[in-house]
């Protein structure tokens, strides 16, 4: 079973101006707001807001073969583009998505995360519509 929702990921634009929604609008502190950095190998700007209970992740294009510029393509503005859950086994965990018939997208391989830990990707079109991460359970809770 799935643990934690860990965060919702939220593609955007421009980080910099969904900064301003959750800081100035929603009310998020800035020191609740990470830095903008680059994840050259996932071809994302990210930066995480912190909430009490959880997280936003928010993405933007990172390079020309970002994964997230067509979802930018059809949602120019940005959007809530996935959800991430914490298991306590990525390996086991991808092993039960496939046999259950979900599609596990890539070589299928956890790649390291924007959290420092191993992350796969499920196809929304088994998913109800829903890109679903699941991450490996972090080892100090954050
Ligand atoms: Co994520």
């Amino acid at each position: 079973m799935i643990g934690k929702l860990n965060h919702v990921g939220v593609a955007t634009p421009s980080i910099e101006e969904s900064w301003k929604l959750y800081r100035d609008v929603l009310g998020v502190p800035a020191d609740r707001i990470t830095e903008r950095r680059a994840l050259p190998e996932q071809g994302v700007w990210v930066s995480f807001v912190n909430l009490p209970n959880s997280q936003i992740e928010l993405i933007e294009p990172y390079g020309e073969a970002s994964p997230i510029h067509g979802f930018l393509a059809k949602n120019p503005k940005g959007g809530q583009h996935h959800v991430c859950f914490e298991v306590p086994d990525i390996i086991a965990a991808r092993d039960e998505m496939r046999a259950k018939g979900a599609t596990v997208l890539g070589t299928g391989e956890p790649r390291m995360g924007a959290h420092g830990v191993p992350v796969i990707f499920v196809h929304p079109k088994d998913m109800g519509g829903v890109l679903v991460e699941l991450m490996a359970e972090p080892e100090h809770a954050h």
